[in-house]
């Protein structure tokens, strides 16, 4: 039987991906490509809705794709490109943005909030037809099933909308993708503001996990993550955010309950934890820094696996280009 098909991406908008990205995105990913026929890219013309020098965003790219290879993401079993190497996501977004409302595409919460945070001289026309792009992107490959974290679920709504739009107009050329919204156990806050979620773009490093960090700066990090008075190690998401963020990644990296966690650290105090947990963490990540260096070191090799397999999502996007293009009369 045909597998179904599954998109996900994300932006190299840093030099490593964070813990985050590794629980939430990553480790997901490497199941997933077992049962579906998956793509994922490093969404590079994303990132340009940011201000990025140009060498420094070629390398990010890079850096973004060697990471998922180290992850697990198999480049002979998923389909693993850069965005920007398939043209068909440019094209498909300047003509799903023709049946796209104004004040359809102002209504999406991340442009709002990201916007204001701007001013409007910084704020981008590209910034605001993002969810466009991010349609194309999915649209282009006929995919059943969108694995994204809830933030991302505005998008994929206006990609579901946007498809049965074009279908009604154009006849039927897409397939309507579903997202899986990511479990919210799977949510890594901040090791410093353990209210904020760890992302690439923080304003400060001192709470971000990097997936490529030398092993003492995270056991050190993780040393100084921001706990409470209580001094037990217990989940209790309301009132003791720090410790119950720690608790949610030993449990996802281990694949341990969290009740059998704080079982074990019953009557110890959170440093036995913090280093407990610095174990766990640097065990996961060096093997995944060692592999991610080592394709680093061979710039042809990866950049020629990037290419095949930019070669076999051009093969999919461009068949379902062609079809758009014969619709709507180009
Ligand atoms: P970032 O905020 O680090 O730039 P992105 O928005 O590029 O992350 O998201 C890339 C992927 O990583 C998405 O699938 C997203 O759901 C996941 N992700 C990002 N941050 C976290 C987090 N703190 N916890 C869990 N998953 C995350
Ligand atoms: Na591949």
């Amino acid at each position: 039987m045909k597998k179904a098909r599954l998109y996900s991406g994300m932006q190299p908008s840093a030099d490593s991906l964070q813990i985050g990205n590794y629980i939430g995105a990553l480790m997901q990913w490497r199941d997933l490509q077992e049962t579906y026929d998956a793509f994922f890219s490093v969404v590079d013309l994303h990132a340009l809705t940011q201000p990025n020098d140009p060498a420094e965003l070629r390398e990010k790219t890079r850096r973004t794709a060697a990471q998922y290879i180290a992850a697990g993401i198999e480049p002979a079993k998923s389909t693993l490109y850069v965005q920007s190497h398939v043209p068909a996501h440019a094209e498909l977004a300047w003509i799903l943005s023709t049946i796209t409302g104004f004040g359809e595409a102002g209504r999406m919460t991340q442009f709002k909030d990201k916007s204001q945070r701007y001013g409007s001289d910084a704020t981008s026309v590209g910034l605001f037809t993002y969810p466009v792009l991010m349609a194309a992107d999915i649209l282009l490959y006929q995919t059943d099933i969108v694995p994204v974290g809830d933030d991302q679920k505005q998008h994929v709504e206006l990609t579901r909308d946007l498809a049965e739009r074009f279908n009604g107009r154009y006849g039927e050329v897409f397939r309507v993708p579903m997202p899986v919204i990511q479990q919210d156990t799977a949510r890594i806050f901040d090791l410093q503001n353990p209210l904020a979620k760890m992302s690439k773009s923080a304003e400060s490093e001192a709470g971000v996990l990097w997936l490529l960090d030398d092993p003492a700066v995270t056991a050190k990090k993780i040393m100084r993550a921001v706990t409470d008075s209580e001094g037990a190690v217990r989940y209790d998401r309301e009132n003791k955010p720090g410790v119950s963020n720690l608790l949610v990644v030993y449990a996802a990296l281990t694949g341990r309950q969290i009740a059998s966690i704080e079982d074990e650290y019953v009557g110890r105090g959170y440093g036995d934890f913090k280093k407990g947990l610095a174990e766990v963490v640097v065990a996961e990540f060096e093997p995944v820094r060692a592999r991610a260096m080592e394709l680093l070191s061979d710039p042809a090799e990866l950049d020629r696996v990037l290419a095949a397999n930019a070669a076999r999502a051009a093969e999919v996007a461009g068949a379902t280009l062609s079809k758009v293009y014969d619709s709507v009369g180009l």
